[in-house]
């Protein structure tokens, strides 16, 4: 296209986010060697990994014994036996060393009166499979991905990661099949570049913003998803999507599950601990979903609290403030700020809020972007990996263990960096760009830098992100999932007639949102459809129509892909890994639930 001109750079490897996994894999890059340039939308310490604040999972033993098949035994379990589990051994067994690179690098761990890093309880992190809760996920106060982000930042400076910073990736370069690069436009001189590179390691994150209430930072879009289905290939398990347990009443803002690792616990209007009831054994301390799907029956029930009982009261008033001042500093001030509530005093108002995309790029534990091609489940695309909340490695399956996805980052960051290690060749010439490999790209960005439609970006994401919130939500049926199916594809057909109404390069805000409500879209289409798909519950997909996890059909991943030329969504289906990576551990095998 004419009017439109790229800058071009060339690189051994290109990572595109610069949150927690992509900090971390940049930094394996180049600590091996290879020219690594960094891509973020945002100024690195900003990235949604700053925002996580519990902890980081590892079994390191410092409050008593522990093992890393315990975890990973939690873990399978966790994921309501989707997750692949050789790529849960791989994660498990890979978290303390992850831990104790971080700690060497100066991340400020929280200590045990001996010195160790401190480790807090979490909802679903048992000892001995499964007999009943440790302390296994390693706190820096409730501030544990702003310590890590920090300190990865510093060594991915300190090892020449060159940062490309408030560039917003466009799409991914792709050539019959092999990624070839990334395009980008510089946010604040309006520039386009085209970054040419052996590897493209996608950190893009999750894509929370796809729903109305989450607690995900507004650049949470999932836009290295909506590359991936651009470039016509499959999201994996996008169904899958997590409510965290307490969101702040109202503001949506994160409460450390953390809280309740130090003793915080849930009530109803009739000041009844009613977690005991739906999880006699793991209480306040059961999984997400399980916890969530509580809450949310005892609000339907006409138990829930407030004027409206339409939420619940997460109460911390009985512990020290002693320890509440030196362990959840931060949740006392977001509580004070966003809900007016003095912790030592008074309950929070909490509400399941979306918090995590269970799905994403479907990867090996390697980092590897895999698709489906005929009858190979497990076919590599050449030149393209991911790590992160963006990627489906899959270790969470249907449904994440708090804790696990800061180890994710991690370790599945430090592999990505390994592979890359292997497969790129230092210095190594890269093909010359083909405009016809970019075309697509500059038209489309230029079809919404001009579109002079009826339907302002404001509206059609709010309608999309309302329709998600009420149509796929906690529990779901084929009724409310075929509304959502509806209300989706109809947002879609009216965004061909967007308006934007900045023609500007520079600092174009209506058009960075206008891109990025693009990219949400078609990942809200494949999520409710894959719900929709889904006949059984399982994880954070509850269904009431279907009330039972289903092994016999059912325990296989979802493919998605989505044509954005006419909205439509396909599926198809990868086997789960029934296997493990050694023989220190065998395959554990699906079990009834129980609490
Ligand atoms: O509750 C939390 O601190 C969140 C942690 C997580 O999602 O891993």
């Amino acid at each position: 296209m004419a009017q439109y001109s790229f800058v071009d750079h060339s690189y051994d490897v290109v990572v595109v986010g610069a949150g927690g996994s992509g900090l971390r894999a940049a930094l394996g890059c180049a600590q091996a060697g290879l020219k690594t340039a960094c891509v973020s939308k945002v100024f690195p310490t900003r990235s949604h990994t700053v925002a996580a604040q519990g902890g980081i999972s590892a079994s390191l033993g410092n409050m008593g014994d522990d093992d890393w098949r315990w975890h990973m035994y939690d873990t399978v379990k966790g994921s309501d036996w989707l997750g692949d589990q050789d790529a849960i051994e791989y994660l498990c067994r890979n978290a303390p060393a992850a831990v104790y690179e971080l700690e060497h690098w100066g991340v400020p761990f929280s200590r045990t009166d001996e010195g160790r890093i401190y480790q807090r309880a979490f909802g679903g992190m048992t000892k001995n499979y499964g007999e009943g809760p440790i302390q296994r996920t390693c706190a820096a106060a409730d501030r544990t991905g702003h310590a890590i982000l920090h300190t990865l930042y510093g060594q991915s400076v300190r090892n020449s990661v060159e940062f490309f910073i408030e560039y917003f990736a466009l799409d991914l370069i792709m050539d019959d099949g092999v990624c070839r690069g990334v395009t980008a436009w510089k946010l604040d001189d309006g520039t386009l570049h085209r970054f040419s590179a052996q590897l493209v390691i996608l950190a893009t994150g999750g894509y929370g913003r796809g729903y109305f209430s989450c607690t995900s930072a507004h650049t949470c879009t999932g836009d290295g998803n909506a590359m991936v289905l651009r470039a016509g290939l499959p999201l994996q398990d996008m169904e899958f999507v997590q409510f965290h347990p307490t969101g702040i009443y109202g503001a949506g803002c994160l409460i450390t599950e953390g809280a309740r690792g130090e003793g915080g616990y849930l009530t109803n209007s009739e000041g009844e601990r009613f977690m005991e009831r739906y999880a006699p054994s793991a209480k306040d301390l059961a999984s997400r979903d399980v916890v969530s799907r509580a809450m949310t029956v005892e609000i339907r029930e006409g138990r829930g609290v407030g004027p409206n009982k339409d939420h619940i009261h997460l109460h911390l008033d009985h512990l020290d403030p002693k320890i509440l001042h030196e362990r959840l500093p931060g949740i006392s001030e977001s509580a004070k700020v966003f809900a007016g509530v003095d912790v030592t005093r008074e309950p929070i108002p909490v509400l399941p809020t979306v918090h995590y995309n269970m799905g994403g790029i479907p990867c090996n534990y390697h980092g590897e972007v895999l698709t489906k091609v005929g009858g190979d489940p497990d076919k590599v695309v050449p030149g393209l990996m991911a790590v992160g909340e963006a990627a489906c490695v899959s270790v969470h399956g249907a449904n994440r263990l708090g804790s696990n996805s800061l180890t994710d980052l991690v370790v599945f960051g430090r592999a990505a960096g390994l592979r890359a290690a292997e497969i790129a060749e230092k210095g190594a010439k890269i093909p010359e760009p083909k405009a016809a490999w970019t075309d697509p790209h500059l038209a489309r960005f230029d079809r919404f830098r001009n579109a002079a439609g009826s339907e302002p970006t404001a509206r059609l994401r709010l309608e999309m992100q309302r329709a998600m919130q009420e149509d796929v939500a906690v529990f779901r049926t084929d009724e409310t999932l075929q509304s959502g199916v509806q209300r989706i594809t109809d947002v879609y057909h009216r965004s061909k007639d967007i308006g934007v109404s900045d023609r500007g390069m520079i600092w174009n805000t209506d058009l960075m949102e206008t891109l990025e409500f693009d990219n949400l879209i078609g990942q809200a289409a494949v999520t409710v459809a894959s719900a929709a798909n889904r006949q059984e519950s399982r994880g954070a997909h509850a269904r009431e129509d279907f009330k039972d996890r289903n092994d016999q059909d059912w325990m296989k991943h979802t493919l998605a892909w989505f044509d954005p030329k006419n909205g439509h969504v396909s599926i198809d289906y990868r086997p789960v890994h029934a296997y493990t990576l050694t023989n220190d551990i065998s395959y554990i095998a699906p079990k009834a639930r129980v609490y």
